[in-house]
């Protein structure tokens, strides 16, 4: 974390977890939890269909809501997709671009990233955007290489003045929902390497400013020592964030002074 240039962001991704009620009973033992907003941003990432729901239980607390994905249209013959638009103007405020399930599953490529974040960024959300190698891919030693390229595509076309609304996640596939997380060097060596990329792309000052967290299997244990690092700017968290003493005790660790 560095706190002095830029926003720390712990998010929730719930995933395709948690019904309408379950959703309510999270928000009526998690709020309590919560105390006054202190040094990082709480970000929840619900299923679009509790999404107004839970803009409604979090009013007046320091969550932000977020959607999973968005399409990158605005409008038009999409059935089943929801614009960037759309979510904007119920209260959405960030939107996850590119989680590698949805790269695995639903045919989300570097391409159709771009789009997504531009439409984001478009519409006045902010995207998370996921990159991340596989098992293979690290063991064959591209790690780097890999990185740089989905951040370069993710970011094609996107001025200055909006990267500051990106936020990158750095979400290595072997360590999501396997319980075996980057080390805090591992971790620290990939953010720094996406905000070397960013600083060539758009200088040093932009750089500086971008949240880049780490995702994949992230805990109450192992938090601290993630955000200890002085590029991981805070995390994307799914398991860990269904349980609301869980999820509140990794904010606990992004808080300490
Ligand atoms: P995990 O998921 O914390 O359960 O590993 C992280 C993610 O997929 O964003």
């Amino acid at each position: 974390m560095n706190r002095r240039y830029r926003k720390t962001i712990i998010a929730g991704n719930w995933k395709m977890n948690k019904t309408l009620s379950e959703t309510k009973a999270f928000a009526e033992a998690f709020k309590p939890m919560l105390g006054r907003p202190r040094w990082c941003d709480v970000v929840l990432c619900v299923p679009a269909v509790n999404l107004q729901p839970a803009i409604r239980l979090f009013k007046d607390s320091r969550v932000s809501i977020a959607a999973e994905t968005c399409h990158y249209e605005p409008s038009g013959a999409y059935t089943g997709e929801i614009s960037a638009e759309m979510l904007k103007d119920i209260g959405v405020k960030y939107v996850i671009v590119g989680h590698s399930e949805r790269r695995q599953y639903y045919n989300e490529t570097d391409l159709t990233v771009n789009k997504k974040v531009r439409a984001a960024l478009e519409a006045g959300l902010k995207p998370i955007v996921c990159v991340g190698e596989s098992l293979e891919q690290r063991e064959l030693g591209v790690t780097m290489e890999l990185i740089a390229y989905q951040v370069k595509c993710a970011l094609a076309g996107v001025s200055a003045e909006r990267v500051r609304h990106v936020v990158f996640a750095y979400e290595p596939i072997w360590a999501i929902g396997t319980g075996r997380t980057a080390t805090a060097q591992e971790a620290q060596e990939v953010c720094e390497t996406i905000r070397a990329i960013i600083r060539k792309l758009y200088g040093a000052r932009v750089a500086r400013g971008v949240t880049i967290q780490y995702g994949g299997s992230m805990n109450p244990q192992n938090a601290f020592e993630l955000l200890a690092q002085p590029d991981v700017d805070g995390g994307l968290i799914g398991g860990a964030s269904l349980k609301p003493d869980q999820f509140m005790e990794i904010i606990k660790a992004a808080d300490q002074d």
